[in-house]
């Protein structure tokens, strides 16, 4: 019989994607799974209901909630996208997996996505060079629960552990190009780039460059497949301590992408100089982009030295590399004017603080 999968963050840009290539497949593993999409709202669900699978609208904070749904749904695997930082909901969907396993006494499994930049010096990392194959949780350990990636992350895995749960952590790179979801379809940093570029006519970069490890959207939900294939096909991959992916395509050197991203918004007529200018101040970039005081400048200047192994030996080959990336800006640019239509709240609970 298939399995059942729970993708979390439907509606979001990564959730979303991974949904459309999900449903997408017509042979292999997953086309013989059962999808449910989780998502937050009426209009949501009103969106995605036409995909022909099971969407499901569920506060992912509430314990109770998400319990019925993943008990109910006989959820087997959930793929969690919604959220790097809540713990409350992580917790809630590891919780629900532990209980599931005892009432069907098979294994399931958790896909946590949490962010790569918490690899970055700027982030407070001082290993430098870190493998995914390396031991990372023993280090993310060591430094303690400082930053809240890394203390979900800890999380994922010591409470997965307790409840017999198979956990694997996906350390999300910058992610570009248009999402194939229903509802949110544009990424984070580059369409805030392109948005603050627009409005005050100008491109703006930081003062320091920065060689963020990045992933084209399309290659990025490859990986969630390919790794959800090998769950379904109980092949014997990293798991648990062991079991961080990074799935890099490429670097982005960030003063190449400015420039060309001040060379094509001048074509178009919608800055002033075909030359990237510097930032007045943390503030200003803070403020023109939307993006939390505190984490702005590690936004947009870090980069890390993260090796990609494991996601490589599952045989994924990803098809975008920097060159076509920077090829492309134009398209990045057509994607803001013609999808910016869903506001992103991923920073929400962070600026209402500031
Ligand atoms: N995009 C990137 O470049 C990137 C890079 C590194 C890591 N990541 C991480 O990857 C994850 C997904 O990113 P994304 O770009 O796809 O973000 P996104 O477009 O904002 O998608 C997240 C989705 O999760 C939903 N959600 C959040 N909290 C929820 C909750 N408590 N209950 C139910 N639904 C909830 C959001 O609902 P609403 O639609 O109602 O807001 C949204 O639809 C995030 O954790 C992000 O930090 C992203």
């Amino acid at each position: 019989m298939g399995k059942n999968i729970l993708i979390t963050g439907a509606a979001g840009y990564i959730g979303g994607s991974v949904l459309a290539d999900f449903i997408s497949r017509t042979s292999g593993p997953i086309k013989a799974a059962r999808l449910s999409a989780a998502v937050r709202s009426d209009e949501q669900v009103q969106s995605l209901s036409k995909l022909g699978v099971n969407v499901i609208q569920v506060d992912l904070g509430d314990e109770t909630a998400v319990k019925e749904v993943v008990i109910s749904n006989k959820i087997d695997i959930v793929v969690h996208t919604a959220t790097a930082i809540d713990g409350h909901a992580v917790s809630a969907l590891i919780k629900a997996l532990g209980q599931r396993r005892q009432l069907s006494g098979e294994e399931t499994y958790y896909i946590h996505s949490s962010i790569a930049s918490v690899f970055a010096e700027e982030n407070g990392w001082p290993y430098g060079e870190i493998r995914d194959s390396d031991p990372i949780y023993e280090k993310e350990k060591e430094l303690g629960d400082a930053h809240i990636i890394r203390k979900v992350n800890i999380l994922v895995t010591e409470l997965a552990r307790e409840q017999g749960v198979t956990s694997m952590i996906i350390p999300v790179p910058q992610v570009y190009g248009r999402g194939t979801g229903e509802w949110r379809k544009l990424s984070v940093s580059i369409p805030a780039s392109i948005r603050a570029s627009i409005k005050h006519k100008v491109v703006y970069q930081f003062d320091t460059d920065g060689h963020p490890p990045s992933v084209h959207i399309s290659d990025l939900v490859v990986f969630y497949a390919l790794l959800t294939e090998n769950i379904l096909q109980k092949k014997p991959i990293p798991r648990g301590e062991k079991g961080y992916y990074f799935a890099i395509g490429h670097r982005t050197h960030w003063w190449e992408f400015m420039q060309r991203l001040a060379e094509c918004l001048h074509a178009r007529g919608l800055v002033r100089k075909p030359r990237a200018e510097t930032w007045p101040s943390d503030e200003v970039a803070a403020d023109y982009l939307g993006f939390p005081r505190l984490y702005v400048r590690a936004m947009g200047t870090s980069s890390g030295d993260l090796v990609p192994v494991n996601a490589y030996q599952l045989g994924w080959q990803p098809e975008w590399d920097e060159k076509r990336f920077i090829e492309s800006v134009d398209d990045e640019v057509q994607a803001v004017l013609e999808l910016d239509t869903v506001k992103s709240t991923l920073f929400d609970t962070v600026l209402s603080k500031e």
